[in-house]
């Protein structure tokens, strides 16, 4: 069985106090929740703070993106051992705003998607079609190609994590309907599926992500191959964040 997993992508929001504010008002909320587990990404500069704030608490840390070297003169990079360092289990990789506003590759991503699993970081890998891909008809070819790219060399036995990012619904308000986004995750299943075998490819979590509210959470979380969710804009309030992570099972 699958553990739904509910993360919060803070993107480039909240200073250090904004973000301790924020943490604390979270973990209050979801203090008694132990059916699920909860993941939030701050950015890099509040990592650390906020790590301290969640020690002994039931919400894991992760990073929102990284490089794959270890050290060296990348300016403005940070490293996984980085991440691991200020208590990051999670890395978000190829979010569509890396890919499509800093210009990632596929190459590029595998290339970190591999030190990440290297270094003991589950990689949350982004994929999705932009709004003219859809429209042509072209989502699956999209997504199984961001799918096989980003996973290549990837060990069977490594832990990662898919969220299915249609671009078109991400900071929009427009939510692809559960029908819609349980199509693509099943593919999705099945891409993996062809890749490292049935076994496996049942135990990946796929989670969906673009204008996850409070009122529309449940909806897609029913979908049998919707695992969770990879939230943007109502993960900065603690109190729309906590109603996601209680949606009604
Ligand atoms: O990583 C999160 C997604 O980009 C979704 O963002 O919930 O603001 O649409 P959003």
């Amino acid at each position: 069985m699958r553990r739904f997993l509910i993360a919060g992508n803070w993107k480039m929001h909240k200073t250090v106090s904004e973000a301790i504010e924020l943490v604390r008002e979270l973990k209050n909320l979801v203090k008694d929740v132990s059916d699920r587990d909860i993941l939030i990404c701050p950015p890099f500069t509040a990592l650390y703070p906020v790590s301290k704030e969640l020690e002994g608490s039931n919400i894991t840390l992760g990073g929102q993106n990284m490089y794959f070297e270890e050290q060296g003169a990348f300016t403005g990079e940070i490293s996984p051992l980085m991440l691991k360092s200020v208590g990051c289990s999670y890395v978000i990789l190829g979010h569509s705003e890396r890919r499509h506003i800093f210009g990632e590759s596929d190459e590029l991503i595998n290339k970190k998607v591999l030190s990440s699993i290297n270094h003991g970081l589950i990689p949350i890998l982004c994929v999705g079609e932009l709004l003219e891909e859809r429209e042509n008809g072209k989502t699956k070819e999209v997504v199984e190609e961001q799918i096989r790219e980003g996973l290549k060399n990837v060990n069977k036995d490594a832990e990662f994590v898919i969220a299915y990012e249609p671009v078109w619904a991400i900071g929009t308000g427009k939510t692809a309907t559960p029908e819609l986004a349980e199509e693509v995750h099943l593919f999705i299943r099945e891409v993996l599926s062809d890749m490292f075998g049935n076994e496996k490819a049942s135990s990946v979590k796929i989670l969906y992500g673009g204008s996850v509210k409070p009122e529309n959470a449940a909806g897609l979380l029913k979908m049998e191959n919707i695992d969770g969710a990879l939230v943007g804009g109502a993960s900065l309030k603690a109190e729309s964040f906590a109603k996601i992570v209680k949606f009604d099972m």
